[in-house]
């Protein structure tokens, strides 16, 4: 008979299998319902004789994001907030805006593989795999380009064009999630203690202080 342990180890296997994106759906739609106070993993279904076209629906995606920040560029996320419908549907969109020298900065989504297309400009993208290589594998990308970024590492896009950029993502997620690195780090609430940090990084106390009161 086989050991305890195998059995869960590969029970964990499967599982890790199974769960490896947002879970399949088991009927053709389940639209978010706004209403509903019920926690669960996503959203309960609205009724489905109440489902409307509008639920399927976003409108403004031409809009140009606001870049006027720090960092020069804008997400535009369209997802399980924006439309119900994709409750259960594994998937969601993005415009990304970027002036000039602006910088989509070092950020991952914990629940989805990106794929972007280049529309307009000139960019510099790349990510990082985990441990313990850490390899930076990245390109320069042009009009009509694609790209993909793996779940979960470490990515960013900068503008290296003379003139605006703007890129369309697609995430394999409802509600993909985004860690930007240095808002989680230096930013989060409360504080992560100074001395914390200046030994993760092995940066001067000053520089950690000076981090924390920017972001
Ligand atoms: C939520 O409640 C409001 C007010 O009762 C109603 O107009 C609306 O249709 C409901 N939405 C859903 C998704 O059931
Ligand atoms: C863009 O964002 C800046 C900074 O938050 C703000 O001052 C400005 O009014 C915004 N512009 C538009 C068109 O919303």
């Amino acid at each position: 008979m086989a050991s305890p342990f195998l059995v869960l180890g590969l029970f964990a296997i499967i599982c890790s299998v199974a769960f490896a994106s947002d879970p399949s759906p088991l009927q053709d739609f389940c639209v978010k319902d706004s209403n509903s106070t019920v926690l669960v993993n996503g959203f309960v279904c609205k009724d489905p004789k109440l489902v409307q076209a509008d639920d399927f629906f976003y409108r403004g995606l031409d809009i140009p994001g606001n870049t006027s920040n720090p960092v020069g560029s804008r997400v535009t996320l369209i997802d399980v907030e924006r439309i119900s419908g994709l409750n259960t549907l594994g998937i969601s969109l993005a415009r990304v805006d970027y002036v000039p020298g602006g910088l989509n900065p070092l950020h991952t989504h914990p629940r989805a593989t990106e794929i972007m297309t280049l529309i307009q400009g000139t960019l510099q993208v790349g990510f990082v795999t985990s441990n313990p290589e850490n390899r930076l594998i990245t390109k320069v990308l042009h009009e009509g380009d694609v790209f993909v970024f793996p779940r979960g590492l470490i990515h960013f896009q900068w503008n290296i064009g003379h003139g605006n950029a703007l890129a369309i993502s697609s995430l394999s997620s409802q509600n993909p999630g985004i860690n930007t690195v240095a808002n989680v780090v230096f930013g989060s609430q409360p504080d992560i203690s100074a001395d914390i940090l200046v030994k993760a990084f092995q940066m001067d106390k000053n520089v950690v202080l000076d981090l924390q009161s920017k972001f």
